[in-house]
Parts: C-alpha cells; structure tokens; sequence
C-alpha cells in the first residue's frame, strides 16, 4: 500500500473515531424549539401558570397541578396526556363560547377522539421512565412544578408546548454524574453505564 494512504488511514481512523463519538453524545438537538399546532388550542399558562397572575396576553391563570392531568408521573413510565373526560370535569361548566372550548365540546359529543401531536419523545433503544425521577425530585424537596423544569423547562408559561432541552445522550449523562457524585444518590439507580439507558 502507498505509505501516505497507510498514514492517512493510521492517523485519520482515530479522528473519525472521536468525531464520530462526540457526534453520538452531542449530537445537535434537531427537536429544540418543536411546537407543533395542536387539534385544540389548550394553553398551559392558563390552566397551570400561577393562580392570581395574568398570562402575558392578560388572561386569568388557575394553577392547576401538572399531575392533575399528567397524572402518571410518580407511578409510571409515561406521564400520560389526559383524555377528554378530565377536561370535561371542568368544561361542562366553564369556558362557553371561547372557539377551543366549543371546539372540544363538539369533539366529546362527537366521541372523536383528540390527537395530539407528541413533542417529546426518546428513540426506541433508550429507557427512560418518569417515575423514579420524579419521586427522586420530589423526594429533595421540590414542588412537582420545579421537578419538570429540568427536562421540559417552565411549561406553566408557556402558551404552546415547546421542547427546549435537547434530550440528547450528554443532557441525560451528565444530570446522571452530578448525582453519581452526590455521597446521598450513591446507592441508587443513577449512574452512567451504558445499560441503564439503553436496552
Ligand atoms: C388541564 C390539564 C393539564 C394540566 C394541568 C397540565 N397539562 Fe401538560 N398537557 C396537557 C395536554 C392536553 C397536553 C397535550 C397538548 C399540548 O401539548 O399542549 C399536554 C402536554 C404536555 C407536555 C408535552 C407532551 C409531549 O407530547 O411531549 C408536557 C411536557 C407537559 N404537558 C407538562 C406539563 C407540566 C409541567 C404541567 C404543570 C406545570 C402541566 N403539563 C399541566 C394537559 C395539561
Ligand atoms: C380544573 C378545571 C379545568 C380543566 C380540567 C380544564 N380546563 Fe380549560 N379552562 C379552565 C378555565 C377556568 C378556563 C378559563 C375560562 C374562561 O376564561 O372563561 C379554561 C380555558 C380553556 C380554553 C380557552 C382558552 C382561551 O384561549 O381563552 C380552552 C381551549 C381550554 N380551556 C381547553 C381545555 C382542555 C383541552 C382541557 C383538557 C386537556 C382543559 N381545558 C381542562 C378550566 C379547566
Ligand atoms: C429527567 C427528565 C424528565 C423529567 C424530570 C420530566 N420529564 Fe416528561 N418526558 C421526558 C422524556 C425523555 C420524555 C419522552 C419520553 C418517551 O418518549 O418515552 C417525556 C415525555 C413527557 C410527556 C409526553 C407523554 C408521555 O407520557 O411520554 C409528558 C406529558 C411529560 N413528559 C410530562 C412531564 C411532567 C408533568 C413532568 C413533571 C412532573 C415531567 N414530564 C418531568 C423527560 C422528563
Ligand atoms: C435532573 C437530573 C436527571 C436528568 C436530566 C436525567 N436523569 Fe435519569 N436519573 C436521575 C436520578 C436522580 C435517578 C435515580 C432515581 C432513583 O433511583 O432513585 C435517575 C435514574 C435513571 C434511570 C434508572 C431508573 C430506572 O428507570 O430504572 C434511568 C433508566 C434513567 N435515569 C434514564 C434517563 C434518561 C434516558 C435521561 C435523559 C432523557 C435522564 N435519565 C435524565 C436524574 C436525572
Ligand atoms: C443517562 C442515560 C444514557 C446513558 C448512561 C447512555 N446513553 Fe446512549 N443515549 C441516551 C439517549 C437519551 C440517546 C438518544 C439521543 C438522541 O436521540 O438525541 C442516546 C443515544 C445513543 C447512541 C446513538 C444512537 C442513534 O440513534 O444515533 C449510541 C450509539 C449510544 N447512545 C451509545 C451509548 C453507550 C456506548 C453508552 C455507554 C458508554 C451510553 N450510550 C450511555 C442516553 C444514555
């Protein structure tokens, strides 16, 4: 072989090794900023941003808990999005004559069932489970508001759901170091071995 392509080969595979790598860890975070438009214009600054406040456009806020509809959250692997009936515990009463919430009162007559469009969502070779981080979170202390900021950021004020972490590999490996190294998390599911999050 041609000594310049031996070298070439030699000294460029390692390279490409680590490009490759960090390309894996870091990869650019293709999902930040998705907002897709939804079939019913819910807002969460209306319904969980702080009671007693406006929303930057001046309506009303109800400071309703997140776990109120997500209801998953501390028992199982999916937070879960509601379903009709939990929005008709209230809208059976409240909102009449605003476009979305006749829109959703037309759908449950109809039992045409709301999809809505996933934002956030892990590639199928990654475990991931809401539960024991959210137990976990609550756990030091935090309000379960707080305890999705880390992964979802301040959704109480948004008026469209945005994904604004990346989710990637490093977002997750490095909360998972910072705990690892904490004297308290040392005996627990947390750590960074490739088979706690792949399967
Ligand atoms: C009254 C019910 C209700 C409450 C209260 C509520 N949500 Fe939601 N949430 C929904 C619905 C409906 C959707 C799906 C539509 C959308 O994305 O806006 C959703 C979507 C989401 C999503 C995106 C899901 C996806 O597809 O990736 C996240 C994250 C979320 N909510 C977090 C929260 C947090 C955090 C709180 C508390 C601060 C909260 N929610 C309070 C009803 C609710
Ligand atoms: C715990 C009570 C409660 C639940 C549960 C609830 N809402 Fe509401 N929602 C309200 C209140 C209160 C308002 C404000 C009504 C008003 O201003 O007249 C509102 C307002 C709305 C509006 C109008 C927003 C605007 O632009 O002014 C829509 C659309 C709506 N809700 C959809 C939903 C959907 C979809 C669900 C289920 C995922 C849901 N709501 C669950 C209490 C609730
Ligand atoms: C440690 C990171 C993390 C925290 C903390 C977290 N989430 Fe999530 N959430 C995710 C990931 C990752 C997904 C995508 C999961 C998948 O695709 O299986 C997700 C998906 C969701 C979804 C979409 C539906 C579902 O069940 O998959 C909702 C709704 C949601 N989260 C709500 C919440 C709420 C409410 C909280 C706070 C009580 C919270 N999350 C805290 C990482 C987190
Ligand atoms: C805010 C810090 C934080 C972030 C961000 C985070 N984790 Fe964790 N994770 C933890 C802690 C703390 C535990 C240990 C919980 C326990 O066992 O009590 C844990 C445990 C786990 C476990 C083992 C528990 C189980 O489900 O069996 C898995 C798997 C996991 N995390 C996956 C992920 C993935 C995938 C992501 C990225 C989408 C992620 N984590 C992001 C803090 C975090
Ligand atoms: C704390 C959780 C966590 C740990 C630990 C972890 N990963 Fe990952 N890994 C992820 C997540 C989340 C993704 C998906 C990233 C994305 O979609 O942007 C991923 C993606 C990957 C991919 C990319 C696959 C693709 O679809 O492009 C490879 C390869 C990979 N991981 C290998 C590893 C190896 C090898 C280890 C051990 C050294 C490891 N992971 C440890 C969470 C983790």
């Amino acid at each position: 072989m041609d000594p310049k392509i031996f070298k070439a080969i030699k000294y460029g595979t390692p390279v490409l090794l680590v490009a490759l790598a960090a390309w894996i860890i870091w990869a650019p975070p293709a999902r930040i900023g998705f907002a897709p438009e939804q079939p019913i214009a819910y807002r969460h600054d209306i319904h969980a941003g702080v009671a007693g406040q406006k929303t930057f456009d001046g309506k009303d806020q109800y400071g309703i808990d997140c776990q109120y509809c997500h209801t998953g959250v501390t028992t199982s692997k999916k937070a879960g999005v509601p379903s009709m009936n939990t929005c008709m515990n209230c809208h059976i009463a409240v909102g009449y004559g605003k476009a979305g919430v006749d829109k959703l009162k037309s759908f449950y007559e109809k039992k045409k069932p709301l999809e809505w469009v996933r934002i956030h969502n892990m590639p199928d070779h990654v475990r991931f489970a809401h539960a024991p981080h959210i137990k976990k979170l609550l756990k030091d202390g935090q309000p379960t508001k707080t305890a999705c900021v880390a992964c979802h950021g301040d959704i109480a004020t948004m008026k469209t759901v945005e994904q604004v972490k990346s989710l990637n590999m490093g977002f997750c490996v490095n909360c998972h170091r910072d705990y690892r190294n904490d004297a308290e998390y040392k005996n627990h599911g947390v750590n960074v071995n490739c088979n706690t999050c792949h399967y």
